[in-house]
């Protein structure tokens, strides 16, 4: 039987409770409070279930994927993966293993900041990328998932 609304899981790594405090002139100063209370009022706009997540904790987001990919009750998953951007092989695994529909998501142009910054183990699994938009990369990125799972 197939459900009337898309269901997205949102997935923010490790460090991304600390939004709004943390670098302000980098990630800005909402809250991960503010952001999903704006995500979720366009959500409704959109006509789509939305669920939040955030950990510090690499096997926490792996188990997360492996119950969203194909055949899950999700349609979609917008993750910032943080910090594990950049080097979490097991996360990619998760991603490509559980097929996962993955839109990632960076607040930060992270190609303008440090070279570490620049390398992304996830993208070449990700459905699509949203880099540098600020926290309303999250939004657009819901958009972009939306769009995909009704066309
Ligand atoms: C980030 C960029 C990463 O390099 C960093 O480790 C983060 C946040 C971003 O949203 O711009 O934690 O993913």
């Amino acid at each position: 039987m197939s459900r009337e609304l898309p269901r997205v899981l949102f997935i923010n790594g490790p460090n991304l409770n600390l939004l709004g405090r943390r670098e302000p002139g980098v990630y800005g100063s909402e809250s991960l409070a503010d952001v999903e209370r704006r995500v979720r009022r366009r959500a409704g706009d959109l006509g789509c279930e939305v669920e939040f997540r955030q950990s510090n904790i690499e096997g926490e987001v792996v188990t997360w994927l492996q119950e969203a990919g194909e055949g899950s009750g999700f349609d979609a998953v917008v993750m910032n993966p943080g910090a594990f951007t950049h080097y979490s092989y097991a996360i990619r695994d998760a991603i490509s293993g559980a097929k996962v529909r993955l839109y990632e998501v960076h607040i930060s142009n992270v190609h303008a900041r440090e070279e570490f910054r620049h390398h992304s183990v996830v993208s070449a699994v990700a459905a699509g990328i949203v880099v540098g938009m600020g926290t309303i990369g999250y939004e657009l990125a819901l958009d972009a998932a939306v769009r995909t799972i009704r066309a």
